[in-house]
């Protein structure tokens, strides 16, 4: 499309998001976001929880018009793209299969190399997109990266773009998953993050009293707080069956609190542990208010910069693939196209 002399951008990554129940595309042009499209998935509402089946399903639907509405809101054209990345792991086996066929069919249709990502460094990455006409602060090397989504609760050590020390993560549920599953029990609607921080706004966080999990070092649990939460709800239903109707917002905010201080307090202790330049927050779980809140406070009493991603990057998005895609292609990584999705894939680099 564009004549050698006149290319507008060096580098322009197609970036495909396809591990869970998000289909996005986007487009990085020499690390700025000129697209980042995505179609959620209403279908797994009336479940209460991801059907697979039905994920790779919807993927397959919405594939075609998200990179095509990509596309047309970047305002380029497929010929302009230097290089396809796509979301390798982890992630759900079918929904992978989906992202990483068709970028597999579009860079042999295109004869331009592919790149894989992993989810998990995505989102760390995310805080290095930029955004048309404005520059962002990045975090400098090396920095804290707290990555908590619905499958992983990670602290990393972020040495590079490409480079990762993992200094612990959960042992069972991850932070995401803790919400999800109390907001089950609760009877509350998918996903039950964001619906049980709208509700902790409202409430008291120290009206109930959750126990803190106290594993060792670095590493997390948090499948003890879900059975407190369930045991501590039936002895209050048995006695009146409008207790939860009657506590939403106080049991909302007593078990994001719980969360969010158990996070706090093992990122306190990494910070601790180690020279770092920044304190960064990354997936889904970022998007809490209380987290975001505790994360800048933290940041104040260690002296330290925080990195707190905007709403559109901390849960599932293609821009954080394509600006991983597009380290990766500046550093020569492309991939042979051999090689399958890996749903447990881990963040080793
Ligand atoms: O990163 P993400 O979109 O997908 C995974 O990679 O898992 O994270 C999804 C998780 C879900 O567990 C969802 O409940 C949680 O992020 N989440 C939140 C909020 N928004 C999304 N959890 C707490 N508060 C929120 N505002
Ligand atoms: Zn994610």
């Amino acid at each position: 499309m564009f004549k050698s002399s006149k290319k507008p951008y060096q580098t322009v990554i197609l970036g495909i998001e396809s591990s869970c129940d998000d289909t996005s595309a986007a487009i990085i042009a020499d690390g700025v976001k000129l697209a980042n499209v995505t179609a959620t998935q209403e279908v797994h509402k009336k479940y209460g929880g991801v059907v697979p089946e039905l994920a790779s399903r919807a993927h397959q639907q919405h594939i075609v018009p998200v990179v095509h509405s990509a596309l047309q809101e970047a305002g380029i054209g497929v010929e302009a793209i230097d290089a396809i990345s796509f979301t390798n792991g982890p992630g759900l086996l079918g929904s992978l299969l989906v992202g990483s066929s068709f970028a597999k069919g579009l860079s042999l249709a295109l004869n331009k190399p592919l790149i894989e990502v992993n989810h998990m460094h995505g989102h760390i990455l995310a805080h290095f997109i930029q955004e048309v006409g404005e520059a962002q602060g990045v975090p400098q090397f090396p920095f804290l990266c707290l990555t908590v989504s619905g499958g992983h609760t990670q602290l990393v050590k972020v040495k590079d773009h490409l480079s990762f020390g993992l200094l612990g993560q959960t042992k069972d549920d991850a932070a995401g998953e803790a919400f999800d599953k109390i907001a089950k029990i609760m009877d509350l609607p998918y996903p039950g993050g964001p619906v049980l921080d709208k509700l902790a706004q409202k409430g008291n966080p120290k009206a109930f009293q959750f126990p803190k999990s106290n594993v060792k070092g670095l590493d997390f649990s948090f499948s003890g707080l879900k059975t407190a939460v369930l045991y501590f709800l039936k002895k209050q239903l048995a006695e009146d069956p409008n207790f939860i109707e009657n506590n939403k917002a106080d049991l909302a905010a007593s078990v994001q609190y719980t969360i969010v201080q158990t996070l706090m307090k093992k990122a306190e202790l990494a910070l601790k542990s180690d020279q770092f330049k920044g304190f960064a927050v990354s997936g889904g779980v970022s998007a809490n208010s209380g987290l975001r809140e505790a994360i800048s406070q933290l940041g104040r009493k260690r002296k330290i910069p925080t990195y707190i991603p905007p709403f559109e990057y901390c849960t599932d998005n293609a821009a954080m693939i394509a600006i991983t895609g597009y380290y990766h292609y500046l550093d020569g990584n492309f991939s042979s196209g051999n090689s399958t999705p890996n749903a447990r894939m881990k963040l080793t680099l």
